[in-house]
């Protein structure tokens, strides 16, 4: 697994490169493989970057997407992660609207939609192992990426691909639908976006000490065979002693 730091200015850089990134990435698969396919990160940094790519001329009737967690809220609530998605990444000209694959969170458990969701990717993968061309991932100032939350039991989930995770410490304060890491981690590449100050602390401990995955949950992010890119801007990167 190779892993690669890179620093950019700030949150717009940020957004622009992995733009870039995430266009690259998808262009290949695209050649490779006839078809590439994305899970896309909630919270609020990659909101930029969503707006971006509405705008990019990306090859959407090719390009499959679902969502690596989801809060267990309807899509019209401000804490949805699809929500955020569908409001900037799809445009009425792009094409993308129907190759957003939601968590079905009008469910009655995130069990449930857990399980329903882990059904849709078994079916939409078949034959072929489950393995996303891209995975975009956030870090929040805890250590926690997707839903996978520091303490948590799905922490050790190894033969699941989509579990119900309980809150965490951080808002919003409702029931999660996470992937684990044994999908992350078969990602052909994993890009990590993190912007801002308060996520430095994180950042130095995952990337320069030797913090456990119970503390920091991204530190255990590391693609088996795929590319792992940290995409920071200047804050994020500000206790970084060796970058
Ligand atoms: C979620 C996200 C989560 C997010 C981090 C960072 O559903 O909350 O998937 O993992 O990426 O909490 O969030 P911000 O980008 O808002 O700081």
């Amino acid at each position: 697994m190779a892993r690669e730091v890179i620093i950019v200015q700030d949150a717009d850089a940020l957004a622009l490169r992995a733009a870039d990134i995430f266009e690259q990435v998808v262009t290949d698969a695209i050649k490779q493989r006839g078809r590439a396919v994305v899970a896309l990160s909630g919270g609020s940094t990659p909101e930029r970057l969503y707006n971006i790519l509405a705008t990019r001329n990306l090859d959407w009737p090719n390009l499959w997407c679902f969502l690596g967690d989801e809060r267990m809220v309807p899509a019209e609530d401000p804490a949805s992660n699809y929500g955020m998605i569908a409001g900037t990444l799809v445009s009425p000209s792009n094409g993308a609207s129907g190759q957003i694959h939601p968590v079905n969170t009008l469910l009655p458990t995130g069990d449930e939609a857990a399980k329903d969701y882990e059904k849709r990717l078994a079916d939409f993968f078949g034959n072929d192992a489950l393995r996303f061309d891209l995975i975009l991932l956030g870090l929040g100032d805890d250590g926690h990426t997707a839903s996978l939350f520091p303490g948590a039991p799905s922490l050790d989930v190894e033969d699941r691909w989509v579990v119900a995770s309980p809150p965490g410490i951080l808002p919003p304060p409702v029931e999660r639908v996470t992937f684990t890491y044994p999908v992350l981690n078969a990602a052909r590449n994993i890009l990590f976006l993190v912007a801002g100050e308060k996520k430095a602390p994180a950042v130095h401990s995952i990337l320069e000490t030797n913090v456990t995955c119970q503390a920091r949950p991204a530190a255990c992010v590391q693609p088996t065979d795929g590319r792992l890119i940290w995409l920071l801007d200047k804050g994020a990167a500000s206790q970084l002693n060796c970058e």
